[in-house]
């Protein structure tokens, strides 16, 4: 048993949407959340320059919450450095990565469509995955630049959001896609906007509750489960102005609003 927390890393509050799931089925568990708000969005950014930035975020996590288990919250982040971090830390790693293969076996008329950030979409990673498990498939993947921050910065019901969210998933509607992957930690949020947009058909998947129980199975291997506590600890902190996240935490997560938000000093 352990009672060291489970860190948890993305560039924003996307990766609260997979501390909600890993909270869910691991109530015990402490948790340390880092968002590195000031550099959001990775989206955009080079893979050498996301990977140098995760390992030395992993690292002083790993010395400042002692972290036991790394669980990158971000696809993005894991496309670009899930391997690095693979070689460098000698904790586990569970990274994310858009949901290609449920995809495969939920749709019925073969075609897909991927909405993620740029970093994820041209990244080999995703690449892979298409090539393992989309073969045959008619696969539309669709970049959405701006809509992380998009997320971050407006309220859920913003007609603005509205209109880049329907622009965003117009060509894979237009081609006809019944299924589609929300490859980003960030779009669950938008789950319901999507809902509303699509219409009940269509099938939405992203991969939260996988990793959630990736973790589970990671920590029981290990050995390293939580003992039974009633309120573990939860921890989240930026790198960005804390009262910035904590007005978007407010707005996004209101089960984590009483949770105070501590500034990650660099
Ligand atoms: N939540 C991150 C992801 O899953 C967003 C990356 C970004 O900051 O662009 O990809």
């Amino acid at each position: 048993m352990s009672i060291r927390p489970i860190g948890i890393l993305d560039s924003g509050v996307g990766g609260l949407t997979v501390l909600r799931e890993i909270r869910a089925i691991l109530p015990h568990e402490p948790m340390a959340y880092l968002a590195d708000s000031a550099n959001l969005p990775y989206g955009s950014k080079t893979d050498i320059w996301i990977q140098q930035r995760v390992l030395h975020l992993a690292d002083q996590m790993v010395n400042r919450y002692d972290i036991k288990t790394l669980v990158v919250a971000c696809n993005t982040a894991t496309a670009a450095a899930a391997g690095a971090l693979r070689g460098h830390l000698s904790i586990p790693v569970i990274g994310m990565e858009p949901a290609v293969k449920p995809a495969s076996e939920a749709t019925k008329n073969g075609t897909v469509g991927i909405l993620a950030t740029e970093g994820t979409i041209r990244s080999a990673r995703l690449a892979g995955l298409l090539k393992a498990f989309a073969d045959g498939l008619h696969v539309i993947t669709r970049p959405c630049p701006g809509l992380v921050e998009m997320i971050e910065n407006s309220e859920p019901g913003s007609a603005e959001l509205r209109e880049n969210v329907e622009q965003f998933l117009q060509p894979l509607l237009h081609q006809g896609a019944d299924t589609i992957v929300l490859g980003c930690t960030h779009y669950p949020l938008l789950r319901e906007l999507i809902r509303d947009i699509v219409g009940p058909d269509i099938h939405l998947i992203d991969t939260g509750a996988a990793v959630a129980r990736q973790t589970l199975r990671q920590l029981t291997r290990q050995g390293l489960l939580g003992p039974p506590v009633d309120q573990p600890a939860i921890r989240l902190f930026t790198t960005g102005p804390t009262d910035v996240f904590s007005g978007v935490i407010q707005r996004l997560f209101t089960d984590l609003a009483s949770v105070p938000v501590g500034h990650f000093t660099e």
